[in-house]
């Protein structure tokens, strides 16, 4: 059911420049830092064939069933969860140059004891750590990778916490390109550092924190043959914008009240929320769910930026927290990120270090699990309905950035009550005693086994 318009035209074509985000220059081409020539600051993909004014309703329709049409099909591009929304993403000049691993896709989870613990009567989580190197970075970087191959790049490298660099290796690997990694020393987990191995990355640990690397990476950019795939890439935020159209697919185009997500190097946030304002523009949704951002109060960059400066300049912190993937100072989307939160109406928040333990808990009870940086969502919307921003009847999405598995250490220390020993928050977490599990370790006899099990059932707040 191809729609047949002026306006499905030209949204197939997907024709782009590149924008600048403060003195909105438009250009043909990108230098290689991804950096306005005018002015320096970062650059946005835009579409001058969509047509301003949104689509009839019934182009709309059309398109949102095709999209779903294409579930159906067992071409490469249609089975991405990314490229299935292509209308909406900068054209290849063939479909076969995307790189593609079935990105996106992932799962909506209904979230039925957070939700009672959070005071909301509807809260979902949209899973991105189901994604195949388990986070949502996969979905942007299916669309950035495929550019850097189509371009002619030879090498690719990024800046990383931990999930881009297992994500940039993989899809390098698959397109044929060789990756370059650049992590902080001792600051990432091992899983995501492995995974970087595994595919084939070099990979540099650098005596620096994220922040580090990034300032590093935008140098050599500029000096060896090396095309960066961090989020300061238009194209990565292209891709993520894709969580949004396919969260909506899977809602039945029946909008959240609030969308929360995790903030880092708010990279994502910007995506999401560009993916909501062209949406509503284009006339696939006709309001926006407001969008809130929630930070590790250790790496708060974000709230202060808008607290203390009202959004207006970026206030830099020295970033401490053991939710590592979010462990940065100094946000390099944090203009993008400001102008979602006003453009939806949206609101940024902090989380302490046990909060986030213990939403990450209680995540996990429900069954669905996530890495710490994802937890701050739920103890994020805690917070907001405290505040009353988000109201009890109101319906909410957490986005859950990455998979349970991306660090295990955190969840052993925490299970052995060792995450804050020796930390400031030592007092506090002891108050999460009821949330902990840890390992038992017994004589191989049926009597220890069954004394566990015995002992298990008797403490058990279920029972009885
Ligand atoms: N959640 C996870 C699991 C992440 O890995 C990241 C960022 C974020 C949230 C924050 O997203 O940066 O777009 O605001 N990780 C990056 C990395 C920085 O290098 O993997 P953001």
């Amino acid at each position: 059911m191809p729609p047949s318009t002026s306006f499905a035209q030209g949204l197939r074509q997907s024709e782009f420049r590149f924008r600048c985000i403060a003195c909105c220059v438009v250009s043909d081409h990108a230098g290689r830092d991804f950096r306005c020539g005018h002015c320096g600051d970062l650059l946005e993909i835009s579409y001058p064939r969509w047509k301003d004014g949104g689509a009839a309703a019934n182009e709309a329709e059309q398109l949102k069933a095709e999209w779903k049409q294409r579930r159906l099909s067992s071409s490469a591009v249609d089975l991405s969860g990314v490229w299935r929304f292509r209308e909406l993403l900068p054209a290849l000049q063939s479909e076969q140059e995307a790189i593609t691993l079935r990105e996106g896709n992932t799962p909506l989870y209904d979230m039925p004891q957070c939700s009672r613990i959070a005071g909301v009567q509807r809260l979902l989580a949209k899973h991105q750590g189901m994604n195949p190197t388990g986070s949502f970075k996969d979905t942007g970087m299916t669309v950035a990778a495929s550019f850097a191959r189509q371009g002619g790049s030879r090498w690719v490298a990024c800046a990383s916490t931990g999930n881009t660099s297992a994500s940039m290796a993989a899809y390098a690997a698959r397109g044929g390109l060789r990756s370059l990694v650049l992590v902080p020393e001792g600051k990432i987990s091992w899983s995501k550092l492995s995974q970087a191995l595994d595919y084939g990355a070099v990979t540099c640990q650098l005596r620096t924190d994220f922040d580090g690397c990034l300032r590093l990476l935008q140098e050599l950019v500029l000096r060896a043959p090396v095309y960066p795939l961090n989020s300061i890439n238009p194209f990565r935020l292209e891709g993520q914008k894709t969580i949004a159209v396919e969260l909506l697919e899977q809602l039945d185009w029946q909008l959240p009240d609030h969308i929360i997500v995790p903030g880092g190097n708010l990279g994502n946030s910007s995506a999401i929320g560009k993916a909501l304002l062209e949406m509503r523009d284009l006339g696939l949704i006709s309001r926006l769910p407001k969008l809130s951002v929630i930070q590790a109060e250790g790496a708060n960059a974000l709230v202060r930026t808008v607290r203390e400066a009202g959004g207006k300049k970026l206030v830099s912190v020295e970033p401490q927290t053991r939710a590592t993937a979010i462990r940065i100072g100094n946000p390099a989307s944090w203009k993008k990120a400001v102008q979602v939160l006003e453009a939806t109406g949206g609101a940024c928040e902090q989380v302490t270090e046990v909060e986030i333990a213990q939403a990450k808990a209680e995540i996990g009870a429900e069954g669905i699990g996530c890495e710490p940086a994802s937890a701050v969502t739920l103890a994020g919307l805690k917070k907001l309905v405290k505040q009353g921003f988000v109201r009890s009847d109101e319906s909410v999405v957490l986005v859950l950035t990455g998979n349970l598995l991306k660090d295990p250490d955190y969840i052993m220390e925490f299970h052995r009550g060792e995450l804050f020993q020796g930390t400031p928050h030592e007092r506090a977490g002891a108050t999460l005693e009821s949330l902990r599990c840890a390992p038992l370790v017994l004589d191989a006899t049926l009597a220890a086994v069954t004394r566990a099990l015995e002992q298990a059932e008797k403490s058990d707040p279920t029972h009885g």
